[in-house]
């Protein structure tokens, strides 16, 4: 009777280090956390390559003009609020950040409370290689104009395309994720959960975006401040997660027909708010939005007092 409880144990032995070899755990690298903020990313002053009507300020005119701000488990990026532009002077002034480390396979969890809202906003939280498009680019929380649901996007080099049918609940906007072929669209995947953006998002108290990289695969999850199903790992901001637990994502980005190696590079998390441009100015009167987008971003300062992100938390796992 030896052999078969041997054989038996032996079983178990390796289920277990199948399921620990598969296990998708992953162990705090990054916290960060109200002014923690300010020593993890850094602030680029640069023109908006997507012809936003914006001018983004260094680190110290944003502290300066409170356009940043950092209190215990608090950090605010904002767009000024209070000034009427010249429509022959610069655009409106706001924040980009970008993270000073770079993360290959990891897990990225933004607790978020509030996000931009208001007609001509375009904010984004995202990831980007040096390199663009060669090293890959995702957009996590994306969207124009108060037009929600999220929208979830690759922009890669050719040669990249996702299969139709995925294992997600969003929809898929596109299946080429090629810069080239798409015009800069890219393979979006739109949220079909309308507080993931926006006034409805914000009016929820915000929730929890996440996304999954790794060699063969991009998930990008979203959980609203209410939900039941927001998993503990993500909750109580532990200091390990297991994705496996965190069911269906919004958004599934497998390596089927797209190369991960050769598409994604090192990316670097970037944060910004830019106004009108390409995207939100090109469908700003079909959002139904007033006059021009570029003289109600110049000529109303206080319809951008909303125009706010409240981080509470972005934690890194690797
Ligand atoms: C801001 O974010 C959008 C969204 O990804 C991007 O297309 C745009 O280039 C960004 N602007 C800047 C200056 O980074
Ligand atoms: C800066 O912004 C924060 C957050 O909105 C606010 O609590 C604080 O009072 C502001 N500080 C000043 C000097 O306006």
């Amino acid at each position: 009777m030896q052999r078969p409880a041997f054989a038996v144990a032996h079983c178990l032995t390796l289920l277990l280090f199948a399921q620990k070899v598969l296990s998708a755990t992953y162990t705090i690298s990054d916290s960060i956390v109200g002014s923690g903020f300010d020593s993890a990313f850094s602030y680029q002053a640069i023109s908006d390559p997507t012809n936003g009507r914006v001018n983004y300020v260094d680190e110290a005119t944003a502290q300066a003009d409170n356009l940043t701000y950092a209190s215990g488990n608090t950090f605010i990026l904002r767009a000024d609020d209070t000034t009427t532009l010249s429509s022959s002077g610069p655009g409106r002034n706001s924040v980009r950040l970008q993270s000073n480390n770079q993360y290959t396979t990891h897990v990225a969890v933004f607790d978020i409370r509030h996000m931009p809202q208001g007609c001509g906003t375009w904010p984004a939280v995202w990831e980007v290689g040096a390199n663009w498009p060669d090293e890959g680019e995702t957009d996590i929380l994306e969207g124009v104009n108060d037009q929600g649901p999220d929208q979830i996007t690759l922009h890669t080099s050719s040669g990249c395309t996702m299969p139709s049918s995925r294992s997600m609940t969003g929809t898929s906007l596109g299946t080429d994720c090629s810069t080239a072929d798409t015009n800069n669209a890219g393979c979006g995947v739109q949220s079909t959960d309308g507080s993931s953006y926006g006034p409805t998002f914000n009016n929820d108290g915000g929730g929890w975006y996440a996304m999954e990289r790794t060699s063969t695969f991009i998930k990008v999850w979203f959980w609203s401040r209410n939900s039941g199903s927001v998993p503990s790992d993500v909750e109580n901001g532990a200091s390990s997660v297991n994705t496996d637990n965190w069911g269906t994502p919004t958004a599934y980005f497998p390596d089927t027909d797209c190369d991960f190696s050769s598409h994604f590079g090192p990316h670097n998390i970037i944060i910004n708010l830019t106004f009108c441009g390409d995207w939100a100015g090109a469908v700003y009167s079909s959002d139904g939005c007033p006059g021009t987008c570029t003289d109600y971003v110049d000529d109303n300062p206080s319809a951008f007092a909303n125009a706010y992100f409240d981080f509470a938390s972005i934690r890194i796992y690797e």
